[in-house]
């Protein structure tokens, strides 16, 4: 029987990829031009790390990790999101002893065992920058301006910015409790997922997915009406940062996020191009994430953007696959001797050079070329060679010339540099 993928896991084919690497290069010149530096971190971590981060009672620890255990007995979890690793890796590595402030930020697969559906799989990828060790608004509305550059920069439009504020240590117990008891009264609409989160975590009512529980939390008090004064002057100093740089966004008061670890701001970007799974970005502050994961005193903030809706988001008239350069059509053991030696040459110029391996002939290679969408065939025939020449074809305006063969490397470089510089101006 012939073996498939996993269900949520996704083949990126090579006429996908032209695509991530694009959003992949904009994200790295964008974040590093604010300062940020990239780190790898690990797949795999001990499950605990997730379990004291994102919180014991939210839908991805409860229900969504990949978690077993090993050949020595550990637990451990394929990664569900990069924030607690990356702090982990802060504390661990002390990069704090270096500087206090550390902007990073890591691209790679999380792991969720979700219901797979339309922008929802079980791998997917995620852009995430975060800030270690700053409280201070001033960095909330930086690293939002971020992102938002680096969606309008990567072709994205029609996006709406949702901020709304979480609260903090002080001021999230009194909301909690002003939570329980609204949905005390309407605890026989809940599932029983949800009537046990009414006592461990009543904010995680607002993830479920069950319609009573939805109509039950419709009314519900909003966190943004029970936040405490330091709260709600750092949430102003955010908007007016925001307004100061002229971005737009919108209050949602409902938004929670699905993660525990979140304090005052919270944000995600969503696209009304998108069905059901609509937000392609979500980030917020996290003051206690380190010490829940039994670190420092250290504030962060950061967000994680969804590659996989963001790159179907595209703009799809543009071209993302890099097609060759050149094909080189070469007829008979000399030629291809001859072909050889110039493909070794144009490959050191970062020219992109296809062949034929089959001997076929030259309507057929040609006929190859064409597929490949090859911008320029060099027709390489026996007779010519003899000349020292060979046939520069433009497979676009079909029109030939004959050029000599020691003056290929300059005509063909002369010739991409100028197709490069149309492709980067339209
Ligand atoms: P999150 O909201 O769970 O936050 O995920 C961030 C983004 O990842 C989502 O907005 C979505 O685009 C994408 N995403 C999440 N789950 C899936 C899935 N199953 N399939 C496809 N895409 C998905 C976090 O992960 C936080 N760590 C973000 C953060 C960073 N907060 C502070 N720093």
């Amino acid at each position: 029987m012939e073996i498939k993928a996993i269900r949520g896991f996704n083949d990126i084919l090579p006429d996908e990829v032209g695509k991530w690497q694009f959003v992949e290069e904009v994200a790295r010149e964008v974040f590093e031009g604010f300062g940020f530096s990239e780190i790898r971190i690990p797949i795999l971590e001990r499950t605990e790390l997730f379990s004291r981060g994102i919180g014991e009672a939210t839908d991805i620890v409860e229900k969504e990790m990949y978690t077993f255990t090993d050949k020595s007995g550990n637990s451990l979890t394929l990664r569900p999101e990069a924030t607690a690793s990356m702090a982990r890796a802060y504390l661990e590595h002390q990069i704090y002893s270096f500087d206090p402030v550390a902007k990073l930020y890591c691209i790679g697969p999380m792991f969720r065992y979700e219901r797979p559906q339309k922008g929802r799989y079980r791998q997917f990828y995620q852009i995430d920058a975060e800030v270690f060790g700053v409280g201070n608004p001033m960095v909330d509305a930086e690293v939002i301006l971020m992102l938002i550059h680096f969606l309008k920069r990567v072709g994205l439009e029609k996006l709406e910015l949702q901020i709304n504020s979480l609260g903090c240590r002080d001021c999230r117990p009194l909301y909690r409790g002003e939570l329980k008891k609204f949905l005390t009264e309407k605890s026989f609409q809940l599932c029983e997922d949800c009537q046990r989160r009414l006592h461990t975590n009543p904010l995680r009512i607002f993830d479920c997915k069950v319609e009573t529980c939805k109509e039950a939390i419709a009314d519900a008090p909003q966190v943004i009406n029970f936040i405490c004064n330091e709260c709600q002057g750092h949430f102003n100093q955010v908007k007016g940062y925001l307004e100061a740089a002229g971005l737009g966004y919108v209050l949602n008061p409902r938004m929670v996020r699905g993660l525990d670890y979140y304090t005052r701001t919270a944000f995600e970007v969503v696209s009304y191009q998108l069905g059901s799974q609509n937000a392609v970005t979500g980030g917020g502050r996290y003051d206690n994430l380190f010490q829940e994961i039994g670190g420092l005193d250290i504030p962060g903030i950061g967000f994680a953007i969804g590659m996989e809706r963001l790159v179907s988001l595209l703009p799809k008239d543009k071209a993302f696959v890099r097609y060759p350069h050149l094909f080189i059509a070469a007829m008979g053991e000399e030629t291809i001797k001859e072909a050889y030696r110039i493909i070794n040459q144009l490959h050191l110029q970062g020219i992109r050079v296809e062949l034929d391996y089959e001997g076929k002939s030259l309507k057929s290679q040609m006929r190859r070329a064409d597929k490949l969408k090859a911008q320029y065939v060099l027709i390489l025939g026996r007779e010519e060679l003899k000349r020292g020449k060979a046939i520069l074809r433009n497979m676009e305006s079909k029109l030939q010339e004959e050029i000599p063969i020691s003056d290929i490397l300059n005509v063909v470089r002369e010739k991409v540099k100028g197709v490069e510089q149309g492709n980067r101006d339209c």
